[in-house]
């Protein structure tokens, strides 16, 4: 075992993933629809992981992880040494550091860039040769590698490439057909996303547990992963044709039915607050206004606007003017990941 940091860029989904297949066992985390997203270039998890002589150490931001958290990690190291086979015997305790260069468990995706960099520097740290194919061939290496960051969180899947990136459902019981894959580079289209903060501070349900919440309660949980695929194949096209008009009406729709599924389960799961709405309906009179921005939001009070880079400093303008924003922040299409020997 070596010592290895991986670099991972957060991802938000402009088609969204809610909700998990019944089938296929619950330690593949196969999602009940599929999703599509943009890779964000400056929000990011660092994560190191490197030997150690007694137990397993997590930190997260410089703090201790314990409890759940800590063995939600230990898990997904098991599942990464697993990869080498039966023979390999007992995994080699860890210590594992991660930096979020993203605001934590905000319902800002930051456990899409955490599960990618740690299921990264894990494979690199644990393996000699799982990470170094990555760049090259057809590219299987890495749809293993985003199928093991799969498994420790739905979105991190994605965040395996730079760029636009889409996880099909797939239909198979082992989850084989169910990959991620880029659909257009990070020089595709010159796209920015406005990180409008509502509020500051952690979410109080997470995801997890807020889509089985849905799936055993919502009535409308049903139609929401009926109407999905065809978001997700309309949404591709539009992104891969540049049309943001089309691309911003399938990503507001499919933000609005996730969340018009969780506002019906019981009790309802409200992830939003009233800056959340205000800030929902300013995107709206923007563009009667002619500048073109669509809203999107996950599990947490934060809205993301999907914009032309042009178009960008003025809605930032317009967004901040709204009461009690708390700030607004202009992100790019993102990079790769990366990962590299540690110390
Ligand atoms: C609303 O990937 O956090 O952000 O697989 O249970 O860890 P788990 O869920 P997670 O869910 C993300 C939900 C979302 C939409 C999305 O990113 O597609």
């Amino acid at each position: 075992m070596r010592a290895m940091r991986a670099t991972a860029h957060t991802n938000i989904a402009l088609v969204k993933y809610w909700g998990k297949r019944p089938d296929g066992g619950r330690d593949l985390n196969l999602p009940a629809v599929g999703s599509l997203s943009m890779t964000l270039d400056e929000y990011r998890t660092v994560t190191v992981v490197r030997p150690r002589a007694a137990a397993d150490a997590f930190a997260l931001d410089g703090a201790t992880l314990t409890g759940a958290a800590a063995d939600r990690v230990a898990k997904h190291l098991d599942r990464v040494w697993r990869t080498r086979g039966a023979e390999a015997g007992p995994r080699p305790s860890c210590e594992v550091d991660s930096v979020n260069h993203v605001p934590t468990a905000a319902g800002l995706a930051s456990s899409a860039s955490g599960f990618a960099a740690l299921t990264l520097a894990a494979a690199a740290a644990l393996s000699e040769d799982m990470v170094e194919g990555m760049a090259e061939g057809d590219g299987a290496d890495r749809r293993l590698l985003s199928a093991l960051a799969r498994r420790g969180s739905g979105s991190a899947a994605r965040s395996l490439w730079g760029g636009f990136v889409r996880l099909d459902r797939g239909e198979e019981a082992d989850g084989r057909d169910c990959i991620a894959r880029p659909v257009a580079s990070r020089h595709h289209w010159d796209l920015k996303m406005l990180i409008v903060h509502t509020t500051t501070g952690a979410k109080t349900v997470g995801s997890t547990g807020g889509m089985e919440l849905c799936k055993n309660t919502s009535p409308y949980y049903g139609a929401w992963v009926a109407s999905s695929q065809r978001d997700l194949d309309s949404a591709t096209s539009r992104l891969q044709n540049r049309d943001l008009r089309g691309l911003g009406e399938v990503m507001e729709h499919s933000c609005f039915k996730m969340h018009a599924s969780m506002w019906a389960a019981r009790p309802p799961l409200i992830y939003w607050n009233g800056v959340t709405v205000e800030v929902m309906r300013e995107v709206q009179r923007a563009r009667a206004d002619g500048l073109q921005g669509w809203a999107t939001s996950d599990a947490g009070p934060h809205v993301k606007v999907l914009c032309e880079a042009a178009t960008a400093d003025a809605l930032v303008a317009r967004l901040e003017s709204v009461v009690g924003v708390v700030d607004v922040k202009a992100l790019g299409v993102g990079p790769d990941p990366k990962v590299e020997a540690a110390t």
